[in-house]
């Protein structure tokens, strides 16, 4: 088994806020993401998939459809957009970088999964340049 990671980017706003808590509160738990004007993050994306090499190609995925895919199914989703208001598969959500790694997950595995030598392994997103969550897929 051996790792292959691509790398993208995307920039969004978003606010943290929860209607049923007070303004304190609010400002209390999420901070400057609380911000009610809205702010923006440069967000990273790593996506890593786990595999065997393909015997022909040498490849544990071609990094072009790996890179296609991503940006095909979630970058132009939410490049530029408002992580609240503008993406269909945040909404309903608090849009916490968690939540946006578990909903980028499920839009990816059963894209990738699909070759029999390979599945997706991991995603690291990073919010900031100090803040960054990694999912495995697991959800407990
Ligand atoms: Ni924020």
């Amino acid at each position: 088994m051996i790792c292959i990671t691509r790398k993208e980017h995307f920039n969004a706003a978003h606010k943290l806020w929860r209607e049923d808590w007070s303004e304190e509160k609010n400002i209390e738990v999420f901070g400057k993401c609380a911000n009610a004007n809205w702010h923006g993050h440069n967000f990273d994306l790593y996506v890593t998939v786990k595999g065997t090499p393909n015997p022909e190609t040498g490849f544990v995925i071609d990094l072009k459809f790996l890179s296609k895919l991503i940006k095909e199914r979630v970058v132009e989703k939410l490049d530029h957009k408002n992580l609240n208001m503008d993406v269909d598969f945040m909404r309903g959500k608090m849009a916490s970088t968690e939540n946006l790694a578990i909903e980028i997950w499920k839009i990816l595995e059963p894209e990738i999964n699909i070759f029999g030598n390979c599945k997706l392994y991991k995603l690291k997103l990073y919010e900031t340049e100090r803040n960054y969550v990694e999912y495995y897929g697991e959800t407990t």
